[in-house]
């Protein structure tokens, strides 16, 4: 394994202890309002600062990225954490939710690492070398269209400046797919659709800490992740489809009529 990759699952199981520790008493947790419905507690910033501080001991020179701490300068390999993707879940001990550390070297992903600590997966990342979940090889499901396909999303709770133009999408999207879920963790949706679990997968006004990592899996394990205009763009714009190639073709095909200048710019 990528010597690198091992510092970042050891971080993650860090974390894991963190987050598993507090999951049996969360009525003891001071909870704080961030913004509406933006809550963080003790338990995020531990976790963070366990991660931070197994990849500081290690690579002292390399930059930071975290969603409690912000950004940390330093050279061209910069680390993007989210500590806890799920808070929401987590408070109300809905057991979906994870660990995201991703790797960026001069702004191209490298290695991510999702860890779900509840059912002991570790989804991981090398770019070029394929994704994993624990020691399996994942490849991401060969459907061939919207037929079928279960997917996964993220339906607005906190900003809803593109409400109309998401439920315009969710409205055309259930009446071509098997279903649609929202679990409530965008880092584990992207290694679900990975290890093949669902078959694609779009959000809004995602943050970067929220799919970096997830984002190298789906691509390492054969699927594509684009920006919802088919573009680059979708670590900045934090809006994003996934998928295998035919399942993501056509999720792009039915959001376009919902898109504008707004939500495209
Ligand atoms: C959230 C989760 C959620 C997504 C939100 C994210 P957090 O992250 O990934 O699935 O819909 O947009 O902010 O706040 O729990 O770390
Ligand atoms: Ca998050
Ligand atoms: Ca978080």
């Amino acid at each position: 394994m990528n010597p690198m990759l091992t510092i970042a699952v050891r971080a993650a199981r860090e974390a894991g202890r963190v987050l598993t520790r507090s999951y049996n008493r969360l009525d003891t947790l001071t909870i704080m309002e961030k913004g509406r419905n933006e809550f963080v507690s003790e338990v995020d910033r531990n976790a963070e600062a366990a991660i931070i501080e197994v990849l500081r001991e290690k690579y002292p020179s390399h930059a930071i990225l975290a969603e409690e701490s912000g950004s940390h300068q330093g050279n061209d390999y910069q680390w993007i954490i989210d500590p806890l993707d799920g808070t929401t879940n987590y408070l109300h001990g809905f057991p979906q939710f994870a660990i995201s550390i991703g790797l960026k070297v001069k702004n191209r992903l490298e290695l991510g690492v999702v860890y779900d600590p509840i059912k002991e997966e570790m989804f991981t990342a090398s770019r070029g070398e394929g994704a994993l979940l624990n020691d399996r090889k994942l490849r991401v499901s060969n459907r061939r269209g919207l037929d079928g396909a279960l997917l996964g999303t993220g339906i607005p709770y906190r900003d809803f400046r593109f409400s109309e133009n998401y439920m315009g999408m969710l409205n055309d999207l259930i009446k071509d797919t098997a279903g649609i879920r929202r679990p409530g963790s965008a880092a584990l949706d992207f290694a679900y659709v990975a290890a093949g679990r669902l078959d694609g997968f779009w959000e809004l006004g995602l943050a970067q800490w929220d799919f970096a990592a997830g984002a190298l899996l789906v691509r390492e394990a054969g699927g594509i992740v684009t920006d919802i205009a088919g573009g680059e763009n979708f670590l900045e714009t934090g809006n994003v489809i996934a998928g295998g190639l035919k399942v993501h073709n056509a999720i792009l095909r039915r959001i376009k009529p919902h898109l504008d200048d707004k939500l495209t710019a």
